[in-house]
């Protein structure tokens, strides 16, 4: 059986996550896994929360509560807005469990011993009132370069001048609002990414067809510049992964932990020992997925994430891994998202700009959004998301031929026939034609779904519905009724082994109108397809169906006009 292991990348816990990071990594690995466990595949598909780090620290102050406890009630919020989604993650974890720091803590380790790590001294700004390390951005001050007085300390947004927070002119901490700043030395753990440059440059030149994007960013990275720069891997934080050596404390290190980026991508390893924990399995039946020596040399590992986290996966994490000198899975295909924008800007969580992940659910269901979102993913350029078009594509591909279909057929069906699969009659011509066209189809479907071509397969499955419904207008049993009843019987038994052909290969799309399909035809029978004839045979004469509810109700103008309103301005 064919082992798939996906995951994607982790959300970060700040808060609700909006339509454009969505699209960016979750919802495409979702229509992926869902498809290869359709195959057959075995699938191990992970994700997290993205929980360490100062942002997590910052929402949490604002929001008056322990880190602690904002993470563990943000990851619920993430959690259920993910099943409202249909994400069918096997585990959704955290990136602050027990399994992530064990694992953080033994990598750091092993790379000591392969000699990739360094302690570095730097001198680094502190705030005695905040009693903290200040990261760069949580500095500001006054421009040296155009006098603009809320200058960041890693860059003027004003003049954008790059800066160091030293350059600033009367420094303050954001955090507290304090002057009283000053250059403290500090001990870090550095990563000798620079001593791994040709492996790493080796293993990407092995990648087999990684996508354009994927492959260019990490070369850039790879090779523009200075190169590959060593990175520090710690951080004088409370909140994090505590720096230790496996499990022995790291001499010089004390009160010091992970950079948030170290320890994230670990998550991945600590997703899948956290599923195997939370289901009575044992320590070898996550090991299968992840350790070369202990079953996973036959994995297919497939990633998804938005183009801005490329480098941390195809250069950093895999950094941590080869250099542990251990024998990890390495990703095999790594698929990367352009950006959705969101009606002529950006989509933005600190401006709380477009739709969120709750929002959207509170005016539609899931499948709604999935649909659009999957069809217009952003995969060799950004899109835009804008109320006309989403109407348009909801109310013409969902309302107008999927829907429409299915509604069409069994209405006419429990009319003329009663609600059973009708006997008598055999497939002529068209039926004939339209098991070709099927066929053909389908193949094209799952080549572009295998190669994870997710606009291609979309158009294709589209392409499969109106079929169906071009079919039924040629045939038109409604008059082939009138003279040929016995005829009408075939194209009408045609017609609703089409609806479960079709939920099942809409599934992995739209999951909830599939299953409502599957109910509708009164059938569990899911198999993929392999035969279209054989498929198309399988509700028999005599099998009872009802006819289902409405499937999507098309998205009037008023209600495009009120949304566009409601979502014009920033959420509060
Ligand atoms: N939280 C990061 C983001 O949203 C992604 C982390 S992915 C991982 O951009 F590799 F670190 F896990
Ligand atoms: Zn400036």
């Amino acid at each position: 059986m064919t082992r798939t292991l996906i995951t994607s990348a982790i959300p970060y816990i700040n808060g609700i996550k909006h339509l454009g990071n969505l699209i960016g990594s979750q919802l495409p690995a979702d229509l992926y896994a869902r498809y290869a466990r359709a195959r057959g595949h075995e699938v191990m598909f992970i994700c997290a929360t993205d929980e360490h780090g100062t942002p997590a620290e910052l929402a949490a102050a604002k929001a008056g509560k322990p880190v602690d406890e904002y993470c563990a009630e943000m990851w619920q919020v993430q959690k259920d807005l993910a099943d409202g989604f249909r994400l069918s993650f096997d585990h959704f974890g955290r990136s602050s469990s027990a399994q992530n720091r064990r694992l953080t803590q033994h990598f750091a380790m092993k790379l000591d011993e392969a000699g990739l790590i360094e302690e570095r001294s730097s001198r680094q700004v502190y705030s005695v009132a905040d009693a903290r390390f200040l990261p760069d951005r949580y500095i500001e001050g006054t421009c040296p370069n155009c006098g603009f007085e809320d200058a960041r300390g890693d860059q003027c947004d004003n003049c954008t001048k790059q800066l160091d927070p030293t350059d600033l002119i009367s420094p303050r901490s954001t955090i507290s609002g304090s002057t009283e700043l000053e250059e403290r030395e500090t001990k870090h753990l550095y990563l000798r990414q620079s001593l791994l440059k040709d492996r790493l440059d080796q293993w990407i030149d092995a990648q087999d067809g990684w996508p354009v994007l994927t492959t260019s960013i990490a070369k850039k990275w790879l090779h523009d510049g200075d190169g590959l720069q060593d990175r520090g891997i710690t951080r004088d934080l409370d909140w994090g992964v505590p720096v230790a050596r496996g499990d022995d404390p790291w001499p010089g290190m004390e009160g010091k932990v992970f950079y948030v980026w170290f320890d994230a991508p670990i998550e991945y390893i600590a997703g899948t020992a956290e599923w195997a924990d939370a289901n009575g399995k044992a320590e070898a039946d996550w090991e299968r997925w992840w350790r070369t020596d202990k079953g996973a040399d036959d994995v297919r590992y497939v990633q998804f994430m938005g183009k801005d986290n490329v480098p941390f996966h195809t250069l950093s994490f895999p950094a941590t891994l080869l250099g542990s000198g251990e024998p990890w899975k390495t990703v095999d295909y790594l698929k990367s998202f352009n950006y959705l924008n969101y009606d002529g800007g950006q989509f933005s969580t600190s401006r709380g700009r477009g739709v969120f992940m709750d929002q959207a659910l509170d005016i539609l269901p899931a499948d709604y959004w999935r649909w659009w979102l999957l069809s217009h993913v952003p995969e060799s350029s950004d899109t835009e998301f804008t109320w006309d078009n989403f109407q348009a594509g909801v109310n013409k591909d969902l309302a107008d031929v999927l829907g429409n279909f299915v509604s069409r057929v069994t209405k006419f069906c429990r009319a003329k026939f009663g609600e059973v699969v009708p006997e008598g009659g055999t497939y002529g011509a068209q039926e004939q034609a339209l098991i070709e066209t099927l066929s053909t189809r389908l193949a094209a479907y799952q080549r572009h779904m295998d190669a994870i071509e997710i606009r291609k397969a979309a158009s294709e499955l589209r392409a499969i519905w109106v079929a169906g419904n071009e079919y039924l207008q040629e045939a038109a049993p409604w008059s082939t009724f009138k003279t040929d009843p016995e005829q009408a019987a075939a194209q009408v038994r045609l017609a609703l082994n089409l609806i479960r052909f079709y939920a099942v290969l809409s599934a992995p799309f739209i999951p909830d109108a599939a299953a409502a399909m599957l109910a509708g035809m009164q059938t569990d029978d899911d198999r993929w397809p392999d035969d279209v004839p054989a498929a198309l045979a399988t509700l028999a004469p005599g099998h009872a169906f009802t006819v289902p509810e409405v499937l999507f109700a098309k998205i009037t103008d008023d209600q495009r006009a009120e949304w566009e309103a409601q979502f014009a301005g920033t959420r509060d």
